[in-house]
């Protein structure tokens, strides 16, 4: 017999360690994490880790035959900014990773009999305002809205989604005999804020970079204008929302993507709440055209009625308890030597 196990890709990222801490919390413990780098020391002894890259179809293939899969959350990906830089190569991970991902996901779900849970966070990069008139007009977007992406990552996200619909619902629609399809399901996040990791190679990371530097009496220039605004989410909620998602009884899904948020705030307003915990802080503006283009290309806000009336989603931490209760204390504690 196979062992049955949780596969995490992306295991050693922000979002991956965050849930993997989640999941030991709540006693899962039989997890097989992936990732191209080791997990940090604190989770080695805790689960099965595999160093490797999700597009060896050899190495997914060995997993397969070692352990049964029932879920798979695949958080591995280049994110917006780092995937400007060598699209192809994002597209490999973002793309045919998944659809490597997928595929198995597939062959599980037929070989038992029973449809494999494969949760994909998607993201706002999956919205592609054309101006900030346009921008103004439309301040909290649906999911059908604006799909029109202007960067690599956010490209690949949205046609992940595509084929994650596909392979829950079409595929192999030709076939006499159907298979058990997968069962997808996906949450658009908006920039994540962690209190224990600092992001690297996204467009939002100017928030998370700003508290932490803060914190570590770091000057910051952020890289986007003071009014730029985009949705933000505190880690735990993400998680939350991950796992709430995972949970729900599947005919109370009205779609398999979601819109999930928190709260929406600029840049500057966001410089204010890291003046009111470490008013020393020395933060100035000097926009890069460029990722600011990113970011002007996505929503202000996203409406995330669905997920509130399908699956009960409602974020724990806004604005307030996201800075004074969650970021605020943790960053303080882990930069207590500054
Ligand atoms: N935080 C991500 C990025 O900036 C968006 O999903 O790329």
């Amino acid at each position: 017999m196979r062992r049955k196990v949780i596969l995490v890709t992306g295991a050693a990222g922000e979002i991956g360690t965050a849930l993997i801490e989640q999941l030991l919390q709540q006693g899962i413990s039989d997890i097989l994490s992936l990732d191209i780098r080791p997990l940090p020391p604190s989770l080695q002894s805790k689960v099965i880790h595999t160093v490797g890259d999700i597009c060896d179809r050899a190495l997914l293939e060995r997993i397969v035959s070692e352990y049964e899969i029932d879920t798979i959350y695949h958080l591995a990906a280049l994110l917006s900014t780092r995937a400007e830089f060598t699209p192809e190569a994002a597209h490999r991970v973002n793309v045919e990773g998944t659809l490597g991902l997928l595929q198995i996901a597939s062959d599980q779900s037929d070989w038992r009999g029973k449809p494999v849970l494969f949760i994909f966070p998607s993201s706002v990069a999956i919205y592609g305002l054309p101006d900030l008139s346009t921008k103004a007009q439309f301040p909290r977007v649906r999911e059908w809205e604006w799909n029109y992406p202007r960067t690599m990552y956010g490209s690949n996200k949205l046609y992940c989604e595509m084929l994650g619909v596909y392979y829950s619902k079409y595929y192999r629609q030709l076939a006499v005999e159907r298979p058990i399809m997968v069962d997808f399901r996906s949450v658009r996040f908006p920039g994540l804020i962690s209190a224990f990791t600092v992001p690297s190679g996204g467009t939002s990371d100017y928030g998370p970079e700003m508290l932490h530097a803060a914190a570590q009496k770091k000057s910051y220039a952020c890289f986007v204008r003071e009014d730029t605004r985009i949705p933000f989410m505190a880690m735990p909620d993400a998680i939350n929302a991950l796992l709430k998602l995972a949970a729900a009884p599947v005919e109370r899904l009205s779609r398999r993507v979601y819109n999930v948020t928190s709260f929406s705030l600029s840049a500057g307003e966001f410089r204010e709440w890291v003046l009111r915990s470490f008013p020393d802080a020395e933060i100035t503006f000097e926009p890069d055209l460029r990722r600011q283009a990113i970011v002007d290309s996505w929503p202000e806000d996203m409406n995330d009625n669905d997920a509130r009336r399908d699956w009960g989603w409602q974020p724990e931490y806004n604005l307030e308890r996201s800075f004074l209760e969650y970021l605020v204390p943790n960053i303080q504690r882990r930069y207590q030597k500054y």
